[in-house]
């Protein structure tokens, strides 16, 4: 059982394969959060609990005159409330009808479910029945009646804990919930480094660590979207920690709109962290028997290292949270018409370049922005979900058949959220645009955005989307949002509910892609924002890919990717072949290297393959043949990262799950004259297994009469775990070896 309830103690212990959480309801009815870390028993361990009184650190009423020692300031708790005592950042801030802020919440009762709870509305962890527990805990503030339903799912197998919150007014007057975060969690020993990930248009996802000091250290979103800025992701670890040991705890917030993780270390170096909607733009009234439900927060643990605990995170999100028949599909190798030809093509352009990329081994045609409308340059159109036939040279219907007689499947590009002022959609329903009345509007690529917090808007694009569906067989949408969301307002709320606008937003984003997905079951649907601006693992619910970033070029990939792979699996990671000079960063790299950086990702291309010689097209053969051999361990596998991006030479491990074939990829970003040999370990391997080391020859600039490492190695497993291979040095900047390791004699 992986829920185990000492009802005598009221003590909850929640077990996966290698950790345990536990939580104890105290003789005040306070829900204490005991432990969370390494696998133990049920044993009491809030034993781990001592009182004294900190002075200052005041107590429950009930407590104050005979125990001093008894703070809820200094208590690991559950879910922490403000304005009753706990001065640290916390979990619930409520304004009461009488304009207080105090929200209090003691112990109701509980119940185990069978199976993973499900969230209405929002996307979550799934699982089947036998893969996974529920626990469900009621916290009630005894003045008021507020009711916490506290939501714990239990997925042993991948040590992963998911957790949410239910509030609803079981008063008899209204409250408004100014915060209510989905999770807080406690602990009172150990120092911290927090690991974030910061970035910005064309450069997302960078790692930061930094050591958790005292005061309140916070990265967040009110952009409507959860932003290339800062990622809803967070680990908290040791500060020893590395890939392979030291303690680690990921927190994914399972959301794609505005949010906040906060971490404060406390007067006694006790460690908070807090996680949720973020309460600036929010504020949600609930009147009497009314409810809010906050979104999910998948943790895990890994008591050895970063690497296992993104290998359960990559596990997580492979199959539990993408969905649909594409998410444990090899996804079709694409070409994507944006970096080829921008807002400038005819349908017969279109077409040429689908042959093109027919003859070479590509499967899926992606038509990118630019084919409805009046859209020629990204001034406007964005609402006018028709096809410009004029420009096309023909009906969408006609230019779908056009290219799936080429033999590839066809996709096409929507920015549903956004609208142009000069669009009939705009002058049609000016009121649709975000925007408050009387103030001119923030302008950003020069658009607006749909207000998606209204059904009728919501409407209007499930059914401008339906019908474009429905005409011709169209296998992939990129959902794309190109700008963050400003001047919040919608006309459709009254003054007292603006702050729900923010998630409202989100709700209303989620109900569309969730009638797509139940409509159109084989449907893939690639997630972007600007790149990746909505790369979260909410979003990942709807769409198993998201293209990661709008830069391109393949050594600033290397860092986004990185930064990408802590917390979200490759399959997860839209990546092309552009052309060279980059179109984002000028740089050139070599063709054998864009595609060894896009194979960590879903790989495909964008750019003009007319443009290329027929050398480069052979080559493109070649790597579309590697990259479908290898798609079980590149989309499947376990993924190791065996050397940071930093360092000059990035090099990480794809390895299938049964351990017979893997493939090393190191990329050098700055080549060092007369430098030092690399050596990396190869995981994941049986020990006893012979293994053959081979060099994919690909780099098109290589001279491989004199090089000797061109020469197949033979190794055992464990002399590859243990004594590792050595990475062939550059003689230039941006040279990549893909070494292809495969057991001799397979069982
Ligand atoms: C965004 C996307 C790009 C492309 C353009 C089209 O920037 O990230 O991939 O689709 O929009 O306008």
């Amino acid at each position: 059982m992986a829920i185990h309830i000492d009802e005598k103690n009221r003590i909850f212990t929640l077990h996966t394969l290698r950790t345990t959480y536990q939580m104890k309801v105290d003789n005040t009815g306070v829900l204490l959060h005991t432990y969370y870390g390494a696998r133990t028993d049920d044993g009491d361990l809030s034993q781990l609990i001592y009182h004294m009184d900190r002075g200052f650190s005041g107590n429950p009423y009930e407590k104050g005159k005979t125990d001093k020692g008894y703070s809820l300031d200094v208590l690991p708790q559950e879910y922490s409330c403000f304005g009753t005592g706990d001065y640290r950042v916390t979990a619930l801030r409520v304004r009461n009808t009488d304009g207080s802020r105090a929200a209090d919440l003691r112990y109701q009762r509980h119940e185990v479910r069978p199976g993973k709870y499900a969230l209405e509305g929002l996307p979550a962890v799934h699982a089947d029945q036998q893969e996974a527990e529920t626990l469900v805990v009621w916290l009630r503030d005894p003045y008021t009646g507020m009711e916490a339903e506290l939501l714990f799912g239990v997925l042993p197998a991948l040590d992963v804990i998911t957790r949410a919150v239910k509030i609803t007014n079981e008063g008899q007057t209204p409250v408004v919930l100014e915060k209510a975060a989905s999770l807080s969690i406690d602990w009172q020993y150990g120092d911290f480094d927090w690991v974030t990930f910061h970035g910005r248009h064309c450069g997302e996802r960078n790692l930061q660590r930094q050591p958790v000091g005292h005061g309140i250290q916070s990265i967040g979103s009110v952009r409507g979207t959860s932003s290339h800025h800062y990622n809803p992701f967070s680990i908290l670890c040791a500060p020893g920690a590395n890939e392979e040991q030291g303690d680690c705890y990921s927190f994914s917030f399972v959301y794609s709109g505005e949010f906040a993780m906060e971490v404060e270390k406390d007067q006694i170096g006790q460690t908070r962290l807090v996680c949720g909607i973020h309460p600036d733009d929010f504020g949600w009234n609930l009147a009497p028997g009314e409810s809010f439900q906050t979104p999910e927060v998948i943790l895990s643990y890994s008591g050895a290292g970063f690497g296992l605990l993104s290998r359960n995170l990559h596990r997580t999100i492979r199959d539990h949270i993408c969905r649909g028949k594409w998410a444990g599909q090899r996804r079709p190798v694409l070409l994507n018409s944006w970096e080829g030809t921008y807002f400038d093509f005819t349908g017969d352009k279109l077409v040429a370049m689908a042959q093109e990329a027919a003859q070479l081994g590509v499967e899926l045609f992606v038509l990118d922005d630019g084919w409805f409308g009046k859209r020629d340059d990204d001034h406007s159109g964005l609402g006018d979900w028709f096809p410009n036939e004029q420009k096309l040279g023909c009906s969408l219907p006609e230019l779908v058949r056009r290219i799936t007689d080429t033999g590839l499947l066809f996709g096409l590009w929507f920015e549903p959220e956004g609208i142009s002022e000069d669009s009939d959609l705009y002058r049609a329903h000016p009121d649709w645009a975000v925007q408050i009345e009387g103030r001119r509007p923030n302008l950003s690529r020069d658009q607006l955005i749909l207000d998606v917090s209204r059904t009728d808007v919501q409407d209007y694009l499930i059914e401008r989307m339906c019908t474009i569906l429905d005409s011709a067989p169209i296998s992939y949408i990129k959902w794309d949002m190109n700008r963050s969301i400003c001047d919040k307002f919608s006309h459709q709320l009254d003054a007292a509910h603006q702050g729900q606008f923010s998630h409202r937003y989100v709700l209303g984003l989620y109900r569309i892609l969730e009638t797509l997905c139940q409509r159109y079951p084989d449907l893939l649907i690639e997630g972007c924002s600007g790149g990746g601006g909505r790369f979260d693992t909410g979003m990942l619910y709807y769409c198993p890919q998201i293209w990661c970033s709008d830069n391109s070029d393949a050594i600033s990939r290397l860092d986004i990717q990185y930064g990408t792979s802590f917390g979200y699996p490759g399959c997860t990671m839209g990546a092309h072949v552009s052309a060279v000079p980059n179109h984002q960063t000028g740089r050139v790299t070599p063709l054998a290297t864009r595609a060894a950086v896009a194979m960590a990702g879903t790989f495909g291309y964008e750019l003009d393959l007319a443009a290329l010689s027929d050398a480069e097209k052979e080559a493109i053969r070649r790597q579309i043949d590697t990259f479908q051999a290898s798609s079980q361990l590149l989309q499947q596998g376990d993924y190791y990262r065996l050397r940071a991006p930093g360092t000059g030479c990035a090099v990480w491990e794809n390895v299938d799950a049964a351990g017979t074939e893997a493939l090393v990829t190191a990329v050098y970003s700055h080549v060092v004259c007369n430098g030092g040999l690399i050596r990396v370990k190869v995981h994941g391997l049986r020990p006893e297994g012979q293994y053959r080391v081979h060099l994919l020859k690909e780099d098109e600039t290589a001279d491989w009469s004199r090089f000797e490492f061109a020469q197949d190695r033979f190794l055992s497993g464990a002399a590859l775990e243990h004594a590792g291979v050595v990475i062939p040095p550059a003689w230039t900047d941006y040279q990549a070896w893909q070494l292809h390791i495969t057991l001799c004699e397979k069982d």
